[in-house]
């Protein structure tokens, strides 16, 4: 019998379990057994950390956030380092984990993960591995695919989260400060704090003036406009030019975050008004996938399934134009999609008055 081998790796994202769900259930449907391995690549080193999975090990699945296979971000096999410096996996432990895969005759190895870890899965493809990718990052900034499962998910919860905000900033007329994740693409602040009804979205892709910011909320407090939310990506720049950052991981990779709390201090100073800041942070990961990533979750696995079945290795699936199709990893990685400040989206947002901070 033929074996899909299936890992997550990388943060994770609502969806993952779809994805799952969808390789299993196509798998068995083909006639393909799938072994799960444990908390990304890691679960390939010996004596191997895995597990059989049948469609009916996936029952329910769906619905759930995280992954029940575990995922992680550290570990032996971490291919960006750095300021996105590649770097390569050690040959001894591609070839311990090679043991494993020969060992469970492995046929095709699904590797779900953004693009540090399809960067891991394109160098172990090179070396000779039947890797199928499988996008995925709440983020959405990978260039070869319009779409990704656990953006929407993401979004839904900055929405639910200004919505939230809102009427507390109503009640004691304030400026309230959401800052959302996203690493260094703006696409969860944008499409979040639009439909959050954000009166102020700041991108990484649009260097703003917190002058004018200010001005503008003073102009919404003179035409009697109380509250104000703003939206801040955590990836967004301070006017000095410098990303807001927690420290570095033990890879070396900056962790941003806390420009929420330096641009309500600012306003505050500028505008005179009561300014609160909140961070959204990892909630947005969390929780039950939205119907649109479990569909797409379950397409993409369905797809990475097809692509084993074709032997068609060093391919990761991609959605284009309303369906779901496939590119090579080697297109796909080390290419960030990022928000184009004069693309119709953004134009939109500054066509019903909200503030981008450049203007
Ligand atoms: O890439 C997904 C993401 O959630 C980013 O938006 C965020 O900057 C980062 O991961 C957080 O990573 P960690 O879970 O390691 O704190």
């Amino acid at each position: 019998m033929k074996r899909i081998g299936i890992l997550n790796s990388g943060g994770d994202c609502p969806g993952l379990n779809a994805v799952i769900h969808g390789v299993v259930g196509a798998a068995d449907q083909m006639g393909w057994e799938v072994i799960g391995f444990r908390d990304g690549f890691e679960g390939l080193l010996p004596p191997g950390n895995f597990t059989y999975l049948k469609p009916k090990d996936t029952i329910g699945i769906l619905k759930l956030g995280g992954t029940i296979l575990g995922t992680t971000n550290k570990g032996h096999f971490v291919a960006k380092v750095g300021k996105g410096d590649i770097a390569k996996v050690p040959d001894e432990i591609v070839a311990q984990a090679k043991q494993t895969m020969d060992l469970l005759g492995i046929d095709a190895l699904v590797v779900v993960g953004g693009d540090g870890s399809l960067t891991t899965g394109l160098q172990l493809f090179r070396e000779g591995w039947p890797i199928i990718g499988v996008p995925k990052t709440i983020d959405n900034d990978l260039s070869a695919t319009a779409f990704t499962f656990g953006f929407d998910s993401a979004v839904s919860t900055v929405v639910d989260a200004l919505d939230r905000l809102n009427t507390t900033a109503e009640s004691h007329k304030r400026v309230m400060v959401l800052e959302v994740m996203g690493r260094h693409a703006g696409w969860i602040a944008l499409w979040g704090g639009m439909a959050g009804g954000a009166n102020v979205i700041l991108l990484p892709e649009i260097p703003f003036d917190l002058n004018r910011v200010a001005k503008f909320i003073k102009r919404r407090q003179m035409q009697g406009q109380l509250s104000t939310l703003v939206v801040v990506a955590e990836g967004a720049k301070m006017p000095d030019g410098e990303l807001v950052t927690v420290g570095s991981t033990t890879q070396g990779e900056v962790r941003l975050g806390g420009i929420g709390e330096q641009v309500a201090h600012a306003l505050e100073k500028l505008t005179g008004k009561e300014t609160r800041a909140c961070t959204l942070g990892h909630l947005q990961r969390g929780g039950s996938p939205t119907a649109l990533d479990r569909i797409t979750g379950l397409r993409f696995g369905v797809m990475a399934a097809k692509l084993a079945a074709e032997g068609a290795f060093g391919r990761m699936v991609s959605y284009q134009a309303y369906h779901v199709d496939s590119v090579l990893i080697e297109e796909a990685v080390n290419c960030l999609r990022l928000v184009d400040p004069n693309s119709e989206v953004v134009q939109a947002a500054k066509a019903v008055g909200i503030c981008l901070g450049d203007q």
